[in-house]
Formats: structure tokens, sequence, C-alpha cells
């Protein structure tokens, strides 16, 4: 595993990063195997063999995707990976870091409308920044201050089959600057779409995010890309999602977890069964704070059965 800085400068220069061995190939595997198994109701291999044999592909049981945390152990788990949180801090320049959504994103080749779907034929097409998905102000010069870091790691191989993610290197530096242009020329939309990338002679040529089953794609929200479709229809890609921002800039931006918001099942038992460090992501104080008396361990005890408490009670001993 190679050292943080050495994907911190690929990610500054580029605006995006694939770090490779985040995870070990069976721990990949188990959690595809998980996520195709809410989205099919059986694994890839075996959907596309019953579709043969009934002549048609069925609808998948989820049809969207599952919002974080989706309450299976070996994708939520995914998160409480010092490495890859390590990369998280780093990225954003502080280890005050702030959960704003994730899930499981899955494209399926048999069924899949993207991009055509939204009515984009050409290449040239579909570009965007995702930086509205979670943040109602606009785009910065300084990206370190307002950008947001998108993780996806990749369940299997992504390869040219499996429609990897095209991406423009160093655009989440450059977009901000082109902006008032490009909203005068018609060309940008205020959801950050761009119309014609072939009018921005500045943007260098996109490049396909791929990488071996393990590896997580770590991307700004400032970063221009586009969804390609699949040339194989009998491939998918399947992803598992997390996006976090600075401590800082949650202020002005939106979070949603859960299909439910914070009143389901799998937030209560997702936070008695993580980590205190993980916990911080969603703004749960570290141990020591001052939050943490008697008073309020014994509510948590009550509001979260089986959470492990002792890190949290440490301070009160002394
Ligand atoms: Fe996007």
């Amino acid at each position: 595993m190679a050292s943080v800085q050495t994907y911190l400068d690929s990610y500054n220069r580029d605006g995006y990063v694939v770090v490779p061995d985040v995870f070990d190939p069976e721990r990949a595997a188990s959690a595809c195997r998980e996520m195709e198994s809410l989205f099919y109701g059986m694994s890839f291999e075996e959907y596309l063999a019953k579709s043969d044999r009934e002549g048609e592909y069925a609808p998948l049981e989820t049809a969207y995707g599952h919002q974080f945390p989706c309450g299976k152990d070996p994708l939520d788990g995914l998160i409480e990976n010092d490495y890859l949180l390590d990369l998280m801090e780093a990225i954003l320049g502080t280890d005050q870091i702030r959960f704003l959504f994730g899930g499981l994103f899955l494209r399926s080749g048999p069924t899949d409308t993207v991009p055509g779907g939204f009515g984009i034929e050409h290449s040239w097409q579909g570009y965007h920044t995702d930086h509205h998905t979670a943040c109602y102000l606009p785009h910065t010069q300084d990206s370190h201050f307002n950008a947001y870091l998108i993780a996806g790691a990749f369940l299997h191989d992504i390869e040219d089959d499996n429609v990897p993610m095209q991406i423009i290197p160093g655009s989440h530096k450059q977009i901000p600057g082109l902006i008032p242009r490009l909203i005068e020329e018609g060309i940008f939309s205020h959801w950050c779409s761009i119309n014609d990338i072939r009018k921005i002679p500045e943007f260098a040529a996109p490049v396909p995010a791929k990488g071996k089953a393990g590896s997580v794609l770590l991307r700004s929200s400032y970063g221009v890309h586009a969804a390609i479709p699949f040339r194989n229809k009998r491939n998918r890609r399947a992803t598992w999602g997390f996006t976090v921002c600075s401590a800082e800039s949650s202020a002005w931006m939106t979070r949603h977890i859960g299909e439910r918001g914070l009143d389901t099942e799998f937030t209560h038992t997702f936070w008695a069964n993580t980590t205190p460090r993980v916990r911080s992501l969603f703004g749960w104080p570290m141990p020591g704070h001052p939050y943490y008396t008697r008073e309020t361990l014994g509510l948590l005890a009550a509001w979260y059965p089986g959470i492990d408490l002792s890190p949290y009670e440490e301070h009160l001993a002394a």
C-alpha cells in the first residue's frame, strides 16, 4: 500500500485518483455478493442465466439504489477502514470530516438507461460536476475550501466493458474560472451540466476511471465527468459510495442519511456497532468531549442497545 502522499499529489493535480488495494479482493467480493443480492435477489451471473431462460431481463428488485447505511455489514462496514479514512482526511486537509451521503450505486447493463435515458446521444454531451448534489453554494476558486470528496469503492474489476466514469483531469481547478463564461454562453446550467465540452478547448481529454476490485476512486465534487453507455450490455458496474466534506464546509452542505432519515433500525444498528472514529463522521463528538457524562452515556446505552461506550467513559474515570 503506497503512502497517502503519493495519491494526494495525483488528486491535487487531476481532481481524482484511483487508489488500488484499499480493500482486499475477498472483502470486495463479499460486498459485491451482498450488493447483488439486494439488487437482483441473486448473483449477477444467476440473474443473466435466469434471464436467458425466461427470454427477458426482470426489473431489478431495487431500481435506483440503497442509501447509506443499507443495513448489510459487508457493505456498511467498508467505511471502517483506517487507510481510507486517512486518505479522506489528507485530501480534505483536516481530521474534522463529515458524512454527506453514501450508498450503493449500480449500473446494470441489461436494463441500464444511462446516459441515453437523459437524452444524451453523443460523447461530448452529459458532462457535469456533482457539486450541486450536496452543496447549495456555487464553486469557489479555492477548491479546498468548498469542494467535497466523493469516494467510490470498486466491488469488482472495472474495465472498459464496465462503463468506467469518464473524468476530465484537472477540470476541478478549471471549472470555477470557466463558469462565468459558460453561463454567459449558455453552455452551463445551474445544475452544473455542460451541454457541449467541445466548446471548452481548455479541457484535457477525458480519462476512464478504471481499476481492480478493492480500488477506490476518490474524486472532487468540482471534477467534470460523464457516464458512457454499455457497449456490451451483459456487464454491470457495482460501486459502494461514501461522500464527505470538511466539518467547516458542512455548514452549507446538505446531508442524506438512510432511506428514511435518522429514524431507521439500520441507522441505529450501524451507530451501535461502528467505531468512535466513524461515528465522528456523522458529527458525534470524539471520546473525551464534555457531552459524554454519566447521564448522557446512560441515555446512549438505552438509545443504541449494544453500543460499546467504553471509549467514551475513560475520561470520566479520572
Ligand atoms: Fe455525476
